[in-house]
């Protein structure tokens, strides 16, 4: 085989999350990229798959499943012992292409780190910040970014019945109804319910608990949904601002993955001002919580009084062709293999 002086590319996807099909067309949406044209003379790509199971597997299986020709006669030989990391020591950069807990909340970005490589992407830390939404927004607190009202509590206590009082208090006082009660650390929407009522709000209490030992409960806005791609280290940039628009009451999990029941608008119909401060505040937020290489900032928009929220920012935006991250930045005129080269580049800065 003949040796190559191109980098080579480790595309991990895949993993033990509920993410994990997600990831897979992210995955094949990067390595298509990668082998396309002038990033194909620049890296050599190597797809490695992480089975729901979550052990690893070497190039050959992770291709076949990238180009649909699984073969499960090969799929338990082709696992690759994870304390025997040097089979890949061959990879210069690492790619996460995994979306929600152990891809995206700073677990595998350890594990990058320690291998001495560079990596796609943010830090531990500002992985880990970007995934639980109690540490976000208290972060975004201490750096006074405009975010929606909110209160944390503890599974145990409210199991307990323990601080219902003042969470009744608060909720009267800073929240009202009707209210959105998350799990901590997840995404996709999963675990989350709009509450108009007490009885609705301690179901979704259960709901939340279910998913995490941490639950957040916010204010609801009424406001339109708009989302901002992030770029680079030193220096950040933003894209252009899109829109997400449903035919659900919320942005929930159905209406994320069907096509028929939201769509996305870019760029979003604002006016120039709006959407230069939400651009600014998209940089902003990555930087509170040291976030870095991509991101994609959520925000509110209520235009009756016209105040801007940061909902959050995901460290890990979905990748797949049509995703928000990748179109906000061809719209800005990043074509999809430029940007994914930018990515490398900036893991190498
Ligand atoms: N405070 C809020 N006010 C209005 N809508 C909200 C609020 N919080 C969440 N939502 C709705 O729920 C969706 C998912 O919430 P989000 O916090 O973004 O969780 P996830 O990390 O699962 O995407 C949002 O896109 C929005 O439609
Ligand atoms: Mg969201």
């Amino acid at each position: 085989m003949l040796l190559s002086n191109k980098p080579v590319i480790g595309v991990v996807f895949g993993g033990k999350s509920s993410e994990h099909e997600v990831s897979i067309k992210s995955a094949k949406t990067i390595y298509e990229a990668l082998r396309h044209l002038s990033n194909k003379e620049r890296y050599l790509a190597r797809p490695i798959y992480i089975d729901k199971s979550g052990y690893w597997h070497d190039y050959v299986f992770s291709e076949s499943i990238l180009s649909d020709k699984k073969d499960h006669l090969i799929f338990e030989k082709r696992r690759v012992n994870l304390t025997n990391l040097s089979k890949m020591e061959d990879i210069d950069v690492w790619f996460p292409c995994l979306h929600g807990p152990n891809g995206e909340d700073g677990v595998i970005q350890g594990l990058f780190q320690s291998t001495g490589k560079p990596f796609v992407g943010s830090g531990v830390l500002g992985s880990a910040l970007g995934m639980d939404k109690i540490a976000m927004k208290s972060v975004f607190k201490s750096y006074s970014l405009p975010q929606v009202p909110y209160i944390s509590l503890n599974k145990a206590d409210f199991q307990n019945n323990l601080y219902m009082k003042s969470i009744d208090e608060k909720i009267n006082e800073i929240i009202s109804y009707p209210c959105f009660i998350k799990p901590a650390n997840l995404g996709s929407s999963v675990g989350i319910t709009k509450a108009y009522s007490k009885k609705e709000f301690i179901n979704g209490i259960a709901v939340a608990a279910e998913y995490d030992e941490r639950i957040i409960v916010e204010k609801s806005i009424e406001g339109r949904e708009l989302e901002c791609g992030v770029l680079g280290k030193s220096i950040m940039q933003s894209s252009v601002v899109g829109e997400v628009k449903f035919q659900t009451d919320w942005y929930t999990y159905e209406s994320k993955y069907n096509a028929h029941l939201s769509k996305t608008i870019i760029p979003a119909d604002l006016n120039v001002e709006v959407a230069n401060k939400i651009q600014n505040l998209a940089i902003e937020a990555c930087k509170a919580i040291n976030a870095y290489g991509l991101a994609r900032v959520d925000f509110f928009y209520q235009e009756s009084t016209q105040q801007i929220y940061i909902n959050e920012v995901n460290t890990l935006p979905g990748f797949t062709k049509t995703s928000m991250y990748p179109t906000l930045w061809e719209a800005s005129g990043l074509k999809l293999e430029k940007l994914v080269a930018s990515l490398i580049e900036t893991a190498k800065e």
